[in-house]
């Protein structure tokens, strides 16, 4: 369907979350959309949003007649049905494991149950008395959901409604097609909408489903982008189209039409969801090696210094731990250590080569050595020691920091979380009502700085590199964000700050670092994180000059402190708790750059990403090719 202008959509659930997405959407490029859900304000709110093409209408989907009664309103008042959107669900509800009756029922009903009802209903109206259907091709889009695809230990009857969704989906995509209708899927991952919100509060923060609707979501926008394909592109015949929280589409589903049905011998004999401490360990199965990135030249060209090599996996000894990684943390200084910059001086490094890159990870630990009571095998730890490009890393028990799993938001919360937070507390002795300017704010600690600058009750100027980032900032709390590249920086700060800021987080260098501190109110502290635009280009970090520092300082008795997290290493378990708690809490949102980088070998191209000034927010990468035990698996 090329055009949607003058075509009619019945979107059910359209009340809310993705529905309501789906439906502006819709109206938007000339459809005229009924709006059905049970909740009348919802699906009043909905037309409210989308505008004159939206008509909101009573519908029950769990009752096969209310479903039925809303079709028939729709097809009296567009003269037929070109788009059919079955949308409407709900969360688990009940456990089925403990419940004593069939509370579960609900989600099975209406999530699965009433999407079959209103295939059929809907395949009906577009090709009356089941006749082929002439002119223009109907669509049907069901909204299934990722949990189709994998098992959903805290959602075991949400899951299982959402495979039926597919499957049915699936199975009816030829014979709808023979009459002329195109049926697709929607498989999302976890989406920002009350249904997870709901989910959530379900839960509490100690579950697994919390957890893993910890970080960013997919907004019902990005879905509503996705259905919008779906339903205007001729091609996509029962595609089930799985959009992950990385930005990723996937198809779940070969586009064949004939679906084989092929079983193979069950040779395997490991358990269904390994553990994590399975996991651990099943990387050494096949003999017991490490590849690690190592530096074997001193350069800031990452790709030039380093090389991956293969080396034997040592045994723990006493008070060491083994540890298989799991996720490894990029950083602007990533390319400094390559070079030799945080070594005594550039002979001490080179005598050191080669040595291995990479300095912090969220592992799982594989083996302990002897007299080591903590961590045990199978548990989820950080550390922040050099080496965490490689598979398997062995450490002192000691420098081994509890998380509560291997998720990458917990890499996001070391180098990056640790610098915010311990530097603003050490070096910005931040007051509530002060204001606080944070350069490369959409960076993996920039987005830290904003948030906790916020929740220390400060007004937050925050610069960026794209309006995305900008709104992605804002969405943090910061109440200004510049774009530097559409704004002059100096200019806001002179028209809208007038008095000058109070404290400033300075990661960029170069010029900015005059800029900054030229903003810098009396009595203003200017924290140096880092000078991330002088370490890139052929002759490596040179040192700037900066004119008259001296006699700035000591006009506006201002402060300039240097801050290296290496220097506050006593601090890291205190702040780290405390980044925990804040997560945990939801006080505190982790933006993880996307897409994922996957495998060891990805780890270059992870620092080019972050070199780019691309990324927003921390930029990871999953270490091992391996696929990771299912969320909620053991520790
Ligand atoms: N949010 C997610 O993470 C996610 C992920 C994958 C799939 N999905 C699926 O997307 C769909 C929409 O979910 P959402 O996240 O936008 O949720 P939501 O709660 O924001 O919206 C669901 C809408 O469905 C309506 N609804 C519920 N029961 C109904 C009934 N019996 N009859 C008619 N309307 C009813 C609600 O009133 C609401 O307006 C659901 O099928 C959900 O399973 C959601």
């Amino acid at each position: 369907m090329a055009s949607l202008r003058g075509a009619s959509a019945f979107v059910t659930g359209g009340g809310s979350g993705i529905g309501r997405a789906i439906c502006v959407d819709l109206a938007k490029h000339g459809c005229h959309v009924t709006v059905a859900d049970v909740s009348d304000a919802g699906a009043r709110a909905t037309a409210d949003l989308a505008g004159p093409n939206a008509t909101p209408v009573y519908c029950d989907v769990a009752s096969s007649a209310s479903q039925e009664a809303a079709f028939a309103d729709h097809i009296r008042r567009n003269g037929g049905l070109d788009i059919a959107v079955l949308n409407a669900g709900i969360p688990e509800r009940g456990d089925l494991l403990s419940a004593q009756d069939d509370s579960w029922r609900p989600t099975l009903d209406i999530d699965l149950g009433a999407v079959l009802d209103g295939i059929r209903l809907a395949s009906q109206a577009m090709a009356p008395a089941g006749g082929r259907r002439e002119g223009r091709q109907g669509v049907l889009i069901t909204v299934a959901s990722a949990g189709g695809f994998f098992s959903m230990p805290f959602s075991p009857v949400y899951a299982a409604a959402k495979a039926g969704v597919v499957h049915a989906t699936r199975s009816v995509a030829k014979p709808l097609l023979e009459r002329n209708i195109r049926i697709c899927a929607l498989c999302p991952e976890f989406v920002d909408t009350p249904l997870v919100a709901e989910a959530r509060a379900q839960s509490g923060p100690q579950s697994p489903f919390y957890r893993a609707t910890a970080g960013t979501l997919l907004t019902a926008d990005k879905v509503a982008e996705a259905a919008h394909v779906l339903i205007t592109d001729p091609n996509r015949v029962g595609q089930c189209l799985v959009l992950r929280m990385t930005g990723e589409w996937m198809e779940a589903v070969p586009p064949s039409q004939t679906l084989q049905y092929i079983p193979r011998p069950a040779t395997s004999t490991s358990p269904i969801v390994p553990a994590w401490r399975e996991w651990a360990t099943q990387g050494l199965a096949g003999g017991r090696t490490t590849r690690t990135v190592m530096i074997r030249r001193l350069s800031n060209d990452f790709r030039a210094a380093t090389r991956l090599e293969t080396r034997p996996v040592p045994a723990p000894g006493p008070g060491q731990v083994l540890l298989r990684t799991v996720y490894a943390g990029i950083n602007a200084s990533d390319i400094n250590y390559t070079s030799g910059k945080y070594h005594a001086s550039t002979a001490a490094a080179e005598a050191q080569l080669p040595f291995p890159s990479g300095f912090e990870a969220v592992s799982v630990v594989a083996e302990v050595g002897p007299g080591v009571k903590h961590p045990r095998p199978g548990q989820a730890v950080a550390t922040m020691v050099s080496g965490s490009f490689s598979d398997y890393t062995l450490v002192p028990a000691r420098a081994c920091l509890d998380v509560p799993g291997p998720s990458p938001e917990y890499v996001a919360l070391l180098t990056s979380g640790l610098t915010a937070s311990i530097g603003l507390q050490e070096c910005g002795r931040l007051r509530k009502g002060e204001t606080v300017l944070i350069t490369a704010a959409a960076g993996g600690a920039g987005q830290f700085a904003v948030q906790l600058a916020k929740l220390a009750g400060c007004h937050v100027i925050a610069t960026v590199g794209s309006e995305d980032k900008a709104r992605l900032i804002r969405s943090l709390g910061a109440d200004r964000a510049v774009n530097y590249r559409t704004e002059d920086l100096k200019a806001v700060l002179r028209a809208e700050y007038p008095r000058g800021v109070d404290v400033v987080w300075e990661s960029v260098g170069g010029e900015w670092f005059g800029t900054c501190l030229n903003a810098l109110a009396q009595k203003g502290r200017l924290i140096v994180i880092g000078a991330m635009s002088q370490y890139k280009g052929p002759d490596g970090w040179k040192p700037m000059p900066h004119r008259g520092l001296p006699e700035k300082v000591l006009n506006k008795s201002t402060t300039v402190t240097g801050f290296l997290l290496l220097h506050y290493t006593h601090e890291f378990r205190r702040h780290l708790a405390l980044l925990i708690s804040l997560y945990s809490a939801g006080k505190l949102k982790i933006i993880l750059d996307s897409p994922e980088h996957v495998g060891i070998k990805a780890v270059p191209a992870a620092v080019d990403r972050l070199q780019s000034g691309q990324s927003s927010g921390k930029v990871y990468v999953r270490i091992s090719e391996d696929p990771l035990p299912p969320v909620g698996a053991k520790l």
